[in-house]
């Protein structure tokens, strides 16, 4: 019999390797290679094995044969979480809901079998079926039915927990969280690598058997150093990832993959006494808390997946205190905002590098559209003047080199969404195709490049 084989992972990607490295040659990261057994042969239909022989009962189809009418989607019972998922949850379809410890998995994941009265199997590893409890009276409220519903189980023994799993039957089944689970056909300690990777493996196949929708919760850490979701992702079906800061009390779920509908889809929630509480109009949420007139913010109007999103942009610029200028950016790319800065200051004149610049995204939102890069500018531009923006008034454009503001997609819906929200202005680029209707209680301000953009908002300034 050979030796015992092991294979390095990487922490952060899911990468293989048979041999130690100190950096991931996949995703670049440094130190997070761990070394782990190549999972027995003998697990159920290992990944690994080949056998000569079809072992299933199943054969190739036609394609025109295949019938999916019948796959009912199956409601979560918030409906934020079924319009990320694309209209509700696919039988026999494995979610991952990903995200740092104390972010809020295990409420929101309590809260699907008390809002849906799904026949919810509930299995924690984390805590005693006592603390469940505890967590669903204070999040139940006037939600009674689903208490009658819901059966949890504090088991982490993955074979225990299928077998009673198909034995209830259940409509529905939350295990929480992969990094406490364990399978016997594994032999390394619950949490490391393989575990991981064959209790997924696992709770897939026996989602596809059964037809029955997993919901299964992962720890994502800071440093990324224990093996978390991140080599689930090519497993599981959908991933669904839990962002926001602890402090604040709004969490965003976004959906990073989804077999069954569109991805950079987000669910904004508000985490409350009670629980969360879906936000279902994200926009009231992200724009302004203060009184109008300060200097430094603008808003812009974004779109995350196919929906429009309106939000502050917060910059603050004051003189260097030491010799070299800061530059830092929450929620956007430093790289992005020190290019913005430096078309400022070669294409506008505007002599920004003696100054520290802070930019700040409202509501902890992380922002990749090009489509701020106007309010960002905008933004640094009253601080730097000292003079505000109105506050009926929002942005939409990217910002070229050469200082030009080029347009962004879907102007109109950002246009519509604006107006819906009480902006009467909107900037955009004079490169924008023309559109046939626009709401008409909002002026639509095209702009060329930033030395008009500057002529037309800070001509008092
Ligand atoms: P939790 O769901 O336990 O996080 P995770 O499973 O991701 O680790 O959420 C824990 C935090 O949420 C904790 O700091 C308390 C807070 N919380 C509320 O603010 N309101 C509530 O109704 C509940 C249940 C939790
Ligand atoms: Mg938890």
């Amino acid at each position: 019999m050979a030796a015992a084989k092991t294979l390095w992972y990487c922490t952060s990607c899911g990468n293989e390797s048979p041999k130690w490295m100190g950096r991931c040659p996949a995703c670049g990261e440094w130190n997070t290679m761990v070394e782990a057994p190549v999972e027995k042969k003998s697990s159920a239909g290992g990944s690994k094995g080949v056998s000569k022989a079809a072992s299933s009962e199943r054969r190739p189809v036609r394609l025109k044969d295949i019938d999916h009418s019948r796959e009912a989607r199956v409601s979560l019972g918030l409906a934020e979480v079924d319009r990320l998922l694309g209209g509700g949850m696919v039988p026999g379809s494995l979610v991952l809901v990903g995200g740092e410890p104390g972010i809020g998995k295990s409420t929101l994941s309590l809260q699907i079998p008390l809002a849906s009265g799904l026949r919810t199997l509930y299995v924690t590893g984390e805590e005693s079926e006592r603390q469940v409890k505890m967590r669903a009276d204070r999040l139940s409220g006037n939600a009674a039915d689903g208490l009658e519903t819901t059966l949890i189980y504090s088991e982490t023994r993955i074979e225990d927990i299928l077998s009673h799993a198909r034995e209830l039957s259940p409509e529905l089944m939350i295990v929480d969280s992969v990094q406490t689970m364990f399978t016997d056909s594994v032999e390394s300690t619950p949490g490391s690598v393989s575990q991981i990777k064959e209790v997924a493996a696992m709770l897939l196949r026996f989602a596809k058997e059964s037809g029955l929708p997993v919901i299964l919760i992962g720890h994502i850490t800071k440093d990324g150093y224990i093996a978390g979701p991140k080599i689930l992702e090519h497993i599981v079906d959908v991933v669904l990832q839990f962002e926001g800061e602890n402090r604040a009390s709004y969490r965003i779920l976004r959906s990073i993959k989804n077999r069954f509908g569109s991805t950079s889809e987000i669910a904004v929630f508000e985490m409350t006494g009670t629980g969360l509480r879906e936000v279902a109009n994200p926009s009231e949420m992200l724009i302004p808390m203060h009184e109008a007139g300060l200097s430094g913010a603008a808003i812009c109007a974004m779109l995350d997946g196919s929906r429009p999103l309106l939000f502050e942009v917060q910059a603050l610029v004051s003189s260097a205190v030491y010799g070299t200028a800061q530059r830092s950016a929450t929620g956007f790319d430093t790289r992005r905002l020190n290019m913005l800065l430096a078309v400022l200051e070669k294409r506008a004149g505007f002599h920004l590098s003696a100054k520290d610049v802070f930019l700040n995204m409202a509501g902890g939102l992380k922002v990749s559209d090009p489509a701020a890069d106007l309010a960002v500018i905008a933004a640094v531009l009253s601080s730097n003047f000292d003079y505000s923006i109105p506050s009926d008034c929002c942005f939409a454009g990217e910002v070229g080199l050469s200082g030009e503001i080029r347009p962004v997609g879907q102007t109109d819906r950002r246009i519509g969404e604006a107006a819906r929200l009480g902006f009467r202005k909107i900037f955009v680029s004079s490169y924008s195709p023309a559109s046939g209707s626009l709401p008409k209680e909002i002026k639509v301000v095209k702009v060329a490049d930033v030395p008009a953009l500057v002529k037309s908002l800070f001509r008092n300034a």
